[in-house]
């Protein structure tokens, strides 16, 4: 297994180019089931989640030619509707096969995604919303088992929670169901955002892009046919080289980025004390004199992203005073914590409220990467402290990050992979 060994200490100069969004990526790719015709990708990211869900695309009968950051997808081969457990065990994402699947072929069966170390992760508010379009669902033998053989309905869904990928997955089912579908509390974050014009294009009227309530029209079960699209840049990876930035009090800056992604977060760096160039595709991130605390809640878009809570958690352990994080989204997302206190952090966990202490300096020590992003705020954390930090399983990191440790050595780093 591998893991990563970080010398503390180093400033940070120089660009670095952000790669396409994973969590665009990933939806856009299980959309290419709704078409019979070959479709091309770009400004894909060079991470594990990607191969994986391609990988599940050719389980199901497509052919798929990946090369880097560029693949070309034909389903017209689709054979099988079943979505092997297998596969949905290693990334609970593959969950948005379903709605595609269920909307072109009338029937599929895929796994459940199972529990997650972020929380719990339940998938009823999908299941409910295909009901409601008429689809009858199943579960039986850790199978989602859907069937709609005269096709799924338009329907009116009211999402009693905001779930990007639940409006995902119904955004993709209603594109070929017979009549309209109005999503009301929708997702609207800039991946969904991308989803939805990648179908329009295709020709499926959406209504309300970007907003709170969706109104899809049908196509009927016919298949689209998709324009290239090329995926959006990636916001978390972003946010944490901004970061990155931050907690080494290093001016740097980040290529093919969208800033108006970004607010929430740069709108909390500035409140910490530190400063931005922004030009239309980079932003600058310049050293302050001390990093101010600052409270913090994570909510849904175009609110503070859950996706960044690790990484600031990290930054705001160098901060002057005491900083609140509060995590609304999920319920088990601090296990980083523990982590980040090996590493000297005097952080106080509290349900789902943490209060980050100040102290005089993080000292390097071995550390686990829990999920994701938990992983890159370690690695975060690593930058600063003194002597030798050690970040250990970063499989978590490879299913989302694009290079972390080749793009942070560029940027000066002392930063390497190595194998235990
Ligand atoms: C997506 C992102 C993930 C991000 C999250 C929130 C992808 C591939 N992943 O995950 O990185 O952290 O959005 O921004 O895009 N919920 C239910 N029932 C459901 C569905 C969701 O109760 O059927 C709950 C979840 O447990 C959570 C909240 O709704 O508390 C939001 O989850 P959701 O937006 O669905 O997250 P994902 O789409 O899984």
């Amino acid at each position: 297994m591998d893991y990563l060994q970080i010398k503390g200490g180093n400033k940070l100069q120089g660009d670095v180019v952000i790669s396409g969004a994973k969590n665009a990526a990933l939806p856009i790719i299980a959309a290419t089931i709704l078409s019979d015709k070959p479709i091309t990708l770009t400004n894909l990211p060079n991470v594990v989640d990607i191969r994986t869900l391609l990988k599940l695309l050719g389980m199901l009968g497509g052919s798929v030619d990946h090369q880097k950051t560029v693949a070309t997808i034909d389903n017209s081969t689709m054979s099988s509707t079943k979505a092997v457990y297998e596969i949905v065990s290693q990334m609970r994402a593959s969950i948005l096969v379903l709605g595609p699947l269920l909307a072109r072929f009338g029937e599929c069966e895929v796994s459940l995604p199972g529990g997650c170390a972020i929380g719990q992760r339940p998938i009823d508010l999908h299941l409910k919303a295909l009901e409601a379009m008429g689809a009858t669902i199943d579960i039986r033998g850790g199978y989602v088992r859907a069937e709609a053989p005269n096709g799924l309905q338009g329907a009116k869904i009211i999402f009693d929670k905001i779930t990007v990928g639940g409006t995902e997955n119904i955004v993709m089912a209603a594109s070929l169901a017979k009549g309209v579908t109005t999503i009301i509390n929708a997702a609207k974050e800039p991946e969904v955002v991308q989803l939805c014009e990648m179908i329009r294009d295709a020709g499926v009227k959406i209504e309300g892009i970007g907003s709170n309530e969706l109104i899809i029209h049908g196509t009927n079960q016919k298949p689209l046919t998709f324009q290239e699209t090329q995926i959006i840049p990636d916001r978390i990876e972003a946010g944490t080289y901004l970061c990155a930035g931050a907690i080494t009090q290093s001016k740097i800056t980040l290529q093919q980025v969208n800033a108006e992604d970004i607010r929430a977060s740069m709108n909390k760096l500035e409140e910490m004390g530190f400063s931005f160039d922004i030009t239309p595709n980079s932003i600058t991130i310049h050293p302050c004199q001390e990093i101010k605390h600052v409270d913090l809640i994570t909510t849904e878009y175009p609110g503070f992203p859950t996706d960044m809570q690790a990484q600031f958690m990290a930054v705001l352990v160098m901060a002057v005073g005491e900083s609140l994080i509060e995590e609304r989204l999920f319920e088990n997302r601090f296990m980083h914590v523990s982590e980040l206190n090996r590493l000297g952090a005097d952080i106080w966990l509290k349900g789902n409220i943490a209060a980050i202490r100040p102290i005089e300096k993080l000292y390097g020590a071995d550390v686990m990467a829990t999920d994701l992003r938990a992983s890159s705020a370690l690695v975060l954390a690593g930058l600063v402290a003194q002597g030798t930090t050690n970040v250990h399983r970063i499989y978590h990191l490879d299913r989302g990050y694009d290079n972390l440790e080749g793009k942070l050595s560029k940027l000066g780093a002392d930063i390497v992979r190595l194998k235990e």
